[in-house]
């Protein structure tokens, strides 16, 4: 296949970095890897390479590193666009530790954009979130719904990235962006060849539901049952990593292919469908034909009741839908864990 350029992806050894960058060979382009390893592990890149049959260009950088980054982009002088994912992303965490949330995903944001012009890269998506929404008044979200004030300093940096963007790309009209918020990514590739990492104990539920049926945790809590939903468990738009991915090829095609009508332009990605936690496990249980052990607990402090995405704007101008069945995601992430499990066999 030509090789239509290359694709800069920081935190291309992480969760949606690695399926992005999977993507990516898929449709003809070369990703080249940053990444510092803070929340992944080298061996991704052999994942990638056991689907792709291509090993990624990569290099150990962090992008608070304004020097290192810019010695990168000086050995690379051909790059096309940059995928941003690398950032830290744990809610609890950044309540705890504020500072290096700020810093890491603040900074490394305004690296790039500073040495960008310096290396004649006019392209930057970006990852962001639905949490910039908060709790909607209106379901579901679109793009024009109020950003309500973030509940964590890690919603704080999201906010704060999209109105850097914003400015930077008010202020330079050959800088072309785009926001994609991200619903909630779970799943894995079908090849199980790679996957979400979660360290320690994950505090999402996939992660966790997984973990449980394999035997590593003991019961999952549905963090409560009275919310004023059908079955009062809360309601998200679970979104499959590898649909996820896919939209970043359709948003890097439409910005070099000079298709975006504004230069910024913002996407939910997500699949226009709320699905509850106790939806998830029934879901789940067929899937598999495994059980999933769980008990109802209290509510999860700064949890919102429901939230799903309005996808047309994303279905419409990027071409790009969610495809994968719920059923499809849940297998996927189940046969990952599966492989995690033959090669960790540790139960705590
Ligand atoms: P992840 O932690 O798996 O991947 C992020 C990668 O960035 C990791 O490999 C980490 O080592 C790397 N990294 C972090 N700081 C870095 C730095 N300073 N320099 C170089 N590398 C650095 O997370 P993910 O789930 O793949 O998320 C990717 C992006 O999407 C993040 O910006 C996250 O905030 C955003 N996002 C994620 C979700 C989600 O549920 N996973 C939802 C919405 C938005
Ligand atoms: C959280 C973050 C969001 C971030 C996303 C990805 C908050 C308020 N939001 O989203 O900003 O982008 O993670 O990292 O933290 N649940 C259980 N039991 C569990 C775990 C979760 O019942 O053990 C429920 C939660 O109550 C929620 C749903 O599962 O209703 C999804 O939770 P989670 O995976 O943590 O994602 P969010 O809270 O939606």
């Amino acid at each position: 296949m030509a090789n239509k350029g290359k694709i800069l992806v920081t935190g291309g050894t992480g969760y949606i970095g690695s399926h992005t960058a999977v993507e990516l060979f898929n449709a003809g382009y070369e990703p080249v890897i940053i990444d510092n390893l803070s929340n992944s592990n080298i061996g991704v890149l052999d994942g990638i390479k056991a689907i792709t049959g291509t090993l990624p260009t990569y290099e150990n950088i962090d992008c608070k590193d304004y020097i290192s980054l810019g010695h990168f982009m000086e050995r690379h002088s051909d790059i096309k666009a940059i995928i941003h994912f690398a950032a830290s992303k744990s809610v609890g965490e950044s309540v705890e530790q504020p500072l290096v949330y700020y810093r890491n995903n603040i900074v490394s944001l305004i690296n790039l954009l500073q040495l960008m012009p310096k290396f004649n890269i006019n392209n930057i998506v970006f990852s962001s979130s639905c949490t910039v929404y908060g709790q909607p008044d209106v379901l579901p979200v679109t793009e024009n719904s109020p950003i309500k004030p973030a509940t964590s300093p890690y919603g704080s940096t999201k906010q704060m990235s999209e109105t850097i963007l914003r400015d930077a790309s008010a202020a330079d009209k050959n800088l072309n962006v785009v926001l994609l918020r991200y619903f909630n990514p779970i799943g894995a590739h079908p090849s199980a060849e790679i996957g979400e990492l979660p360290n320690g104990i994950p505090n999402n539920l996939l992660p966790y539901l997984t973990q449980t049926v394999a035997g590593i945790r003991k019961t999952l809590k549905v963090f409560g049952n009275d919310y004023s939903t059908p079955d009062g468990s809360c309601i998200r738009d679970y979104i499959n990593v590898v649909d996820l991915a896919k939209a970043h090829v359709c948003a890097i095609d439409r910005i070099l292919e000079k298709k975006n009508k504004k230069n910024l332009e913002v996407f939910n990605l997500g699949t226009g469908k709320g699905v509850s936690v106790l939806e998830i496990i029934n879901t789940f249980e067929k899937a598999t034909g495994m059980k999933v052990p769980y008990e109802i607990a209290p509510r999860r402090t700064g949890d919102i009741e429901q939230v799903w995405a309005d996808a047309s704007h994303a279905n419409k101008e990027l071409g790009w839908k969610a495809e994968a069945t719920l059923e499809e995601t849940l297998l996927s992430a189940w046969k990952w864990q599966q492989k995690l499990q033959e090669r960790e066999p540790k139960a705590e």
